[in-house]
């Protein structure tokens, strides 16, 4: 079925094949307004996490007929142009019989994205004649093709609608499957299309598209266990509360089947909801990593990255060529839970430091930087020695002091120190484990950390930070608010306990979480004296 053209450039259905060598001038079979008819059309592309607007230029000209895409396109944009000449073909159009030339600008910035085949496709119509280009100037396009015409969704559909926009378009068309990302952008319309044949009829104005519709962003009900399953470690529960209510990060540390990992993975049922502004970010870099589903095409669960130990330093932070985000960036406003802490290859581990001060990971290649966010809180989990008992005070421990000191020494004291709460997880007894479930649930928790972080966003929210582990140096003595006696103590205790200024200035922080929750206004002793009680056992420190 041939598509209804606004203008005399309709396309023939049928045409005889041109004798070769092709005239220069131009034949009255050949579709298309002019030679050398030219159109823009602006698509985008994938740098990291980011779009990047890539305008999309298509010359036809009266040559032997051919298709040459120009502009670095990596090999799934060279293939675009079979994609697209059996798309175009499947709704009814012809392919031009001319020299196609296809330029990505800008030029020097590698594109991968099959995203760009629906504004390549369009740009070729357009130059043929099937559209006026002027109706092009206010569209943004994205979208794979398949080979029948339909339109695939995209990765870093957001991403890539956010470029689109800033490049100055009013309308962006993007395949169903991503409407519902690609309407979280603001100052922009996102129209949803299902096949090439939909976007043609919008376009020349015979059938108008859908808009896209923002989906909620409620939090789905993740099975996340209950924190009521631990029996005992109030102590290590209170820190967790601590922790979760303050943004802080947590070691957890002790003999083997003590409850660690349960406990750390039970974090994620009493963190609070993400708000909007997180919602996006995180929807950013998980569907730039492909990690959305079709049935969740937003992230509205707070991530909970655990990767294994043997995960490799690329993995863990980003890397490869082009760049795509690490774990560290898909933990992004949320938990990366890093298990058997002393299992990690050292590098790997000091790599983080630079990553967890500065919540940002910079990946530099030969052509292009790319920047990845990794805002995420750390839980760490390790033993104290390799057979796991020492200092348990119920096994001996068969560790010599050399292996325990090289097990501990892959925890460097620095990565430590970033480290705002360091527990100490004892083993349970049998009739702890025996006793049915007491002490609160996940549901308990998570309402006293809501109303925590409600009282931090009052007084941080104006600073432009949501929680406490967030507030920057110049602004602790103000926001954290110190009584004199806590301050007093606060000095003794750094200089008997040896700590660092940058282990003392978390160690606020973390007393300003503890005076929130029991909603206090200044941070007074008590406030600290817990604060430093997270801090007295250390790793290593712990006697066989
Ligand atoms: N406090 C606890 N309450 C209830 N069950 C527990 C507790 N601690 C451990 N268990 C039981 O032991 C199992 C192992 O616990 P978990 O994996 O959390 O221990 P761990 O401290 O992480 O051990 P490891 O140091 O070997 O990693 C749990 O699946 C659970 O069945
Ligand atoms: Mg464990």
């Amino acid at each position: 079925m041939a598509g209804p053209f606004k203008h005399g450039g309709r396309i023939p259905s049928r045409r005889r094949r041109a004798p070769m060598p092709r005239p220069a001038a131009r034949s009255p079979h050949i579709c298309g307004p002019v030679d050398d008819e030219m159109t823009r059309v602006i698509g985008a592309s994938l740098l990291g996490v980011n779009g990047v607007a890539v305008e999309v230029e298509v010359r036809l000209s009266s040559q032997l007929p051919r298709i040459d895409i120009v502009g670095l396109p990596e090999a799934a944009v060279r293939e675009s142009a079979a994609r697209v000449r059996a798309a175009i073909a499947s709704i009814g159009q012809r392919f031009p019989d001319r020299r196609i030339t296809v330029n990505l600008a800008p030029a020097n910035l590698r594109k991968g994205d099959a995203g760009l085949d629906l504004p390549i496709a369009v740009g070729i119509l357009a130059a043929a004649g099937a559209l006026e280009s002027e109706r092009l100037q206010a569209f943004g396009l994205l979208g794979e093709l398949a080979l029948d015409g339909r339109l695939r969704p995209v990765r870093g559909a957001l991403a890539l609608t956010l470029a689109i926009r800033d490049a100055g378009a009013r309308y962006v068309i993007v395949p169903a499957g991503n409407g519902p990302e690609a309407a979280l952008t603001p100052g922009v319309q996102v129209l949803e299309a299902a096949d090439l044949g939909g976007v043609l009829r919008h376009l020349i104005e015979e059938a108008p598209l859908p808009k896209a519709e923002v989906a909620a962003l409620e939090p789905s009900n993740r099975c996340v266990p209950d924190i009521a399953d631990v029996r005992g470690q109030e102590r290590a529960k209170r820190a967790l509360v601590v922790a979760a209510a303050g943004g802080h990060s947590i070691f957890l540390w002790g003999s083997p089947g003590s409850g660690k990992t349960m406990l750390a993975q039970r974090l994620p049922g009493f963190l609070p909801a993400m708000d909007f502004e997180e919602a996006v970010e995180v929807t950013r870099i998980h569907s730039a990593a492909g990690l959305l589903e079709s049935a969740a095409p937003i992230a509205v669960n707070r991530p909970f990255r655990a990767p294994h130990h043997t995960t490799s330093r690329a993995g863990l932070l980003g890397g490869g060529n082009p760049p795509s985000p690490g774990e560290v960036s898909l933990a992004h406003r949320g938990v990366l839970f890093l298990d058997e802490l002393a299992e990690f290859q050292r590098y790997t581990l000091e790599a983080l430091r630079q990553v967890i001060e500065q919540h940002l990971v910079i990946i530099a290649r030969a052509k292009t930087t790319c920047v990845f966010p990794a805002h995420f809180q750390l839980v760490a989990a390790s033993n104290p020695c390799p057979c796991g008992w020492r200092g348990s005070g119920i096994r001996d421990c068969r560790c010599d002091d050399g292996a325990t000191a090289r097990y501990t020494s892959r925890i460097s004291g620095p990565l430590l120190d970033r480290i705002d709460l360091h527990v100490s997880v004892a083993p349970v007894t049998w009739s702890q484990i025996d006793e049915p479930a007491r002490g609160p649930t996940s549901a308990e928790l998570r309402a006293r950390v809501k109303d925590c972080r409600a009282l931090q966003q009052s007084r941080n929210g104006a600073e432009g930070f949501r929680t406490n582990a967030e507030i920057p140096d110049e602004a602790l003595d103000r926001l954290v608010g110190a009584t004199a006696d806590a301050r007093r103590l606060l000095g003794a205790a750094v200089e008997r306990m040896g700590l660092s200024a940058r282990a003392a200035r978390r160690l606020l922080r973390v007393a300003r979480t503890v005076a929130d929750l029991a909603e206090e206004e200044k941070t007074g002793p008590r406030a600290i004296a817990e604060a430093l009680s997270y801090r007295a056992t250390e790793l290593g420190n712990s006697s066989k």
